[in-house]
């Protein structure tokens, strides 16, 4: 059994997905937010998963908050960490302690759309695709081996609202999956690529619009 601990800042719909995905082999350890009353929380002790709140306004600076996140995270004897909506920045020594179990989705499809307002800058720039990208987390910022992608077309009316909608719907179908590959040992890291050997070819799709 692999040991998952969840880092949520907000409504934590990757979180859920995660969790009903029932991945075999993966306990979730934790739930644990920066946000003391992010709506995920509630969702996850509501079925009995073990939460934690480590408010980031209680600390001095980065640094501290990070060390005693790192600190929190290490007691539930992770395997593996998964950002999904957390929304700090993290500190390179803390990325460091993680590395190679420590998971994050963004909401677009990499390199392309690094940081805040990705759906926005899709649409600026005239793409006619966006989409999300699963990947391993570094110390750069976004920036980390790809393991999955999934993509949407960019719709002429599109607002930024109504791409991203359309883009979590994906991150909900790779998230998922990613995490499941993680646990089964299928994800291999060659020359800073990852190689998924237990499906080669299907970590990118392409997803109609519903
Ligand atoms: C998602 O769009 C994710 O890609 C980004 O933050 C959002 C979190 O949504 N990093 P949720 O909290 O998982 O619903």
């Amino acid at each position: 059994m692999k040991n998952i601990v969840i880092l949520i800042s907000g409504r934590g719909s990757n979180m859920q997905a995660i969790v009903n995905a029932n991945i075999p082999n993966a306990h979730i350890a934790a739930v644990i937010s920066n946000v003391p009353d992010a709506a995920g929380l509630a969702w996850a002790k509501e079925r009995g998963i073990a939460t934690a709140v480590l408010n980031h306004k209680e600390f001095k600076n980065r640094a501290e908050f990070d060390m005693s996140l790192a600190m929190l995270i290490d007691g539930y004897k992770p395997d593996l960490v998964v950002l999904a909506g957390f929304m700090r920045i993290l500190s390179p020594a803390f990325c460091r302690h993680f590395e190679g179990r420590l998971l994050n989705i963004h909401p677009s499809l990499l390199p392309s759309f690094k940081g805040l307002h990705t759906h926005e800058e899709a649409i600026k720039s005239g793409c006619k695709l966006a989409g999300c990208t699963v990947h391993f987390v570094t110390e750069e910022l976004d920036s980390g081996a790809i393991i999955a992608q999934a993509a949407v077309p960019v719709l002429q009316n599109d607002t930024a609202d109504t791409l991203a909608a359309r883009v979590l719907k994906c991150e909900h179908k790779i998230y998922p999956q990613a995490v499941a590959d993680f646990v089964s040992g299928s994800l291999k890291l060659e020359n800073g690529k990852v190689v998924n050997v237990s499906h080669s070819d299907e970590n990118a799709f392409i997803l109609g619009q519903g």
